[in-house]
């Protein structure tokens, strides 16, 4: 089940040429299990056509405000009742600052001063524009409201100019509804470092060791860390992912690499989770060249990696939470407890690798949580998500014990 499965999006266009991305926005929420109710400006009709939006979300588009005199005033204080979020997309300079002022002449606006849930303002224009003190200040004063604000991105822009003005990304859009429809916000104020991923170790410039660590559960836990209020730090070795731009990302390659990044962050986060499957060995010299094959065996030696988690457990900072992961095939319980008490951890969650929907790769995992003080819980197999979310609570109880 998506996040959004069954919420109630009121979605409102504006007059920008991106206004044909929101054809794709209605469509994204649609597929992830929304019901979306438009609402157009009359010069967003201009770029693209009520039909085209009736037709993607199965709703008529909410339009002028005395087109249906016997209507409009259900219409737009009747959609932000029934509206779970409101998400304006694009917002042109001329939107916001309506929205500033609080301005309601048309029924997207009119309906913006009656809502009063979640709202997300993705902006759309002209660089100039955009950075126009008008636009710079009506933002901010959106932003101190509780708005949230999708930054467009730099770009080339449909007048031709290159610079900020561009709509974000669909699915960066997606991630700000699902945020402001998680009303719940128990991480707010919690700095969370999360580590991600395998560790890569080169052998030579062909060649490398790493594991089947696909990054998915890492990642996980950093989105919904991030869902849940916290502000985020992800260190990611390579993976195949989606990149997260609502947390602030440093990708890495080897285990050295994760190390030192690992080491320069530590001592601003309150909540680390290391998921991340670091390599336990690397090549002790790595060649420059290529290794040529021979006749005979070839045989690699290996050398220690740094244990990141056993050092941070060594020299923990006061009030601090440390989390880790334990990926094992046999003795589950006894394995990750003696991490938990080898590694002076606070909580570990440890997952059997042989049990189905448990492994690399897959969207589900079955958590078993061990406690330092002996303290043990077993989760059903849910979503990586849930199992995200259910760690992140349990760490946070941790947090909340030694700081509150
Ligand atoms: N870990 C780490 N640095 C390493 C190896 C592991 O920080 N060099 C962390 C992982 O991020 C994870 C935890 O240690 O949170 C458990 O990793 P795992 O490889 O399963 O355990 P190991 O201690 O390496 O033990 P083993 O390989 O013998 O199972």
């Amino acid at each position: 089940m998506t996040k959004l499965e069954g919420k109630h999006v009121l979605l409102g266009i504006s007059g920008s040429i991106a206004a044909y991305l929101s054809c794709d926005l209605a469509r994204k929420l649609i597929k992830a299990g929304a019901q979306v109710q438009t609402v157009m400006t009359d010069a967003a009709k201009a770029f693209i056509t009520p039909l085209t939006l009736q037709t993607l979300t199965g709703r008529p588009v909410i339009q002028g405000m005395f087109d249906e005199v016997k209507q409009w005033d259900v219409e737009h204080v009747g959609a932000a009742q029934w509206a779970d979020v409101f998400v304006i997309a694009p917002a042109t300079a001329n939107v916001m600052a309506k929205l500033t002022w609080g301005l309601a002449d048309d029924s997207l606006t009119a309906a913006f001063l009656a809502f009063d849930k979640g709202r997300v303002i993705a902006p759309a224009m002209n660089t100039v524009m955009y950075e126009n003190p008008a636009t710079r200040i009506n933002e901010e004063i959106l932003r101190e409201r509780g708005c949230l604000i999708v930054e467009p991105q730099v770009g080339l822009l449909a007048c031709g100019d290159v610079g900020k003005g561009k709509l974000a990304e669909i699915d960066d859009i997606v991630l700000y509804i699902e945020y402001a429809l998680e009303r719940e916000k128990p991480l707010k104020g919690r700095r969370v470092l999360v580590t991600a991923g395998p560790t890569v170790e080169d052998i030579d410039p062909v060649r490398y060791i790493t594991n089947h660590s696909t990054g998915r559960m890492g990642y996980a836990v950093a989105y919904e860390a991030w869902l849940m209020g916290a502000e985020v730090t992800l260190i990611s070795g390579p993976v195949e992912l989606k990149a997260l731009p609502v947390c602030r990302t440093i990708m890495v390659r080897s285990a050295g690499d994760m190390a030192e990044a690992v080491f320069r962050e530590k001592d601003k986060a309150d909540i680390i989770i290391k998921s991340a499957a670091v390599a336990d060995y690397r090549p002790a010299v790595q060649s420059l060249e290529k290794i040529k094959k021979a006749e005979e065996g070839f045989s690699l030696d290996l050398t220690r990696t740094t244990d990141i988690l056993a050092e941070l457990g060594k020299e923990k900072k006061a009030g601090q939470v440390l989390v880790g992961f334990a990926a094992e095939t046999q003795n589950l319980r006894e394995n990750a407890k003696e991490k938990l008490e080898k590694k002076h951890i606070d909580l570990i969650a440890a997952n059997d690798l042989t049990s189905p929907g448990s492994g690399f790769g897959t969207d589900t995992n079955q958590l078993l949580l061990l406690w330092q003080d002996g303290g043990s819980k077993e989760l059903e197999l849910m979503s990586k998500e849930e199992a995200a979310k259910e760690l992140l609570l349990a760490a946070n109880e941790i947090w909340r014990e030694r700081n509150d």
